[in-house]
C-alpha cells in the first residue's frame, strides 16, 4: 500500500499555533479531496477539542484515544489497539478527515516511558530507547486506512511524544510568532532536532535496528502577525528577512482573534470558512494560500 507523507508540526513554544496551523492544513488538504489523519499527540487535547464536543469525547471518544495506544507498552505489554480501531472519523460526510484523539493521560504516559528507557546494560538501553521511540511510527506504517497525508500535532516541549513524532515524519513544518524570542526558539529546535537524530541512530545501530534521516523542514510559517500598509511591521520585518535565508518562509497568518479563536468551538476549522464573522475574508485567503503552498510543498495536488 502507498505510504501516506507524514508531517509533523512542531515548536517546543505553546501558544504560537501550532494545533491552528495543523487543523486548517489537514481540513484545508482534506477538502481538496486527500484523505488525511491528523494526530493529537498534546495532552491539553486542544486539537481534539477543536473536532469534538466535550460530550461526545466524555461519553464516547475518551476510551479511544492515543493514551489506549500507548499505555500498554508502558507496561511492557504489545496487546495494544491498532490506530485503525483508535481513529474518528470527524467528517463523515463528503471530507476525508480522521483524527487519533488525546487525552490528559499522555503526561503520564511520557514519564512512564522516561522510567522505562532506564536500563542496567548499554544494549538493553539500546533496545528500549528504539522501541519507545519507534511505536508510532510503525502503528502508523501499518495502518490499513490508506492516508495521504498524516499532520501529527505535537505539544509544547521535547518530549517522548515529540520524539515519536520525530521518528514518524519524513518532514516537518515550524509555525512562529514573529518576535525576537520566538525565532530565537528555532535554531535551537533545529540543533535539537539533528542531536536527538544522532542519538537515534547510535542506538539503532549499536541494538541491529534501522537509522533515521531527520525529518526535511519545509519552512515557517509566520503567525498572529500585524501588518502595516500590507507588510510586516518593524521587527518582524528583519526577522522575516534573516529567516528567508535559510529557511522557506510560508505565506503569513495575521492576527484575527475572533476569526481562529470562535472556530474550534464550532467543530469545523476557520479554512472550511461555512460561518461569516467579519473581516473574515482576508483571514480566509490567507489560510486557502497557505494550505496551498504546504500541499505543493509536500508534492500533493491541490484539487
Ligand atoms: N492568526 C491568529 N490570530 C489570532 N489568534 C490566533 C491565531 N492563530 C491562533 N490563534 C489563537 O491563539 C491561541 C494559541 O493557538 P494554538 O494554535 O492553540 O497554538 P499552539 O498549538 O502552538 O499552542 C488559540 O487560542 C488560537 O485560537
Ligand atoms: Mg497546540
Amino acid at each position: 500500500m502507498k505510504k501516506p507523507i507524514i508531517v509533523s508540526v512542531l515548536n517546543y513554544k505553546g501558544g504560537v499555533g501550532k494545533t491552528t496551523v495543523t487543523a486548517n492544513l489537514a481540513a484545508y488538504a482534506a477538502s481538496k479531496g486527500h484523505r488525511v489523519l491528523m494526530v493529537d499527540l498534546d495532552p491539553q487535547a486542544s486539537l481534539t477539542f477543536s473536532f469534538l464536543s466535550v460530550h461526545e469525547y466524555v461519553n464516547v471518544y475518551m476510551s479511544k484515544t492515543l493514551k489506549q495506544f500507548f499505555e500498554p507498552y508502558t507496561k511492557g505489554k504489545s496487546n495494544a489497539p491498532s490506530l485503525d480501531e483508535l481513529q474518528v472519523s470527524v467528517y463523515p460526510k463528503d471530507i476525508k478527515l480522521d483524527l487519533l484523539s488525546s487525552h490528559l493521560g499522555l503526561m503520564d504516559i511520557d514519564a512512564e516511558f522516561i522510567g522505562r528507557l532506564m536500563a542496567n546494560t548499554q544494549n538493553l538501553l539500546a533496545a528500549n530507547f528504539i522501541s519507545v521511540y519507534s511505536l508510532l511510527r510503525d502503528a502508523l506504517n501499518s495502518m490499513q486506512t490508506p492516508h495521504d497525508l498524516v499532520l501529527i500535532d505535537c505539544p509544547p516541549s521535547f518530549n517522548t511524544m515529540v520524539k515519536n513524532a520525530i521518528v514518524a515524519s519524513n518532514m516537518c513544518i515550524i509555525p512562529t510568532r514573529m518576535d525576537f524570542l520566538s525565532t530565537f526558539g528555532i535554531d535551537q529546535l533545529n540543533a535539537r532536532i539533528a542531536s536527538y537524530v544522532e542519538q537515534y541512530n547510535d542506538y539503532a545501530v549499536a541494538s541491529a535496528n534501522s537509522t533515521i534521516e531527520s525529518p526535511e523542514i519545509l519552512g515557517l510559517v509566520p503567525t498572529m502577525v500585524t501588518l502595516y500598509r500590507g507588510g510586516l511591521i518593524n521587527d518582524a520585518a528583519e526577522l522575516q528577512s534573516a529567516y528567508e535565508k535559510r529557511y522557506h518562509m510560508f505565506p503569513w497568518l495575521q492576527e484575527r482573534a475572533t476569526f481562529y479563536g470562535k472556530a474550534p468551538s464550532t467543530g469545523i476549522p476557520a479554512v472550511l470558512g461555512k460561518y461569516y464573522i467579519p473581516s473574515s475574508r482576508t483571514a480566509l485567503g490567507e489560510l486557502e494560500k497557505l494550505g496551498a503552498e504546504f500541499l505543493k510543498a509536500v508534492n500533493l495536488p491541490n484539487g
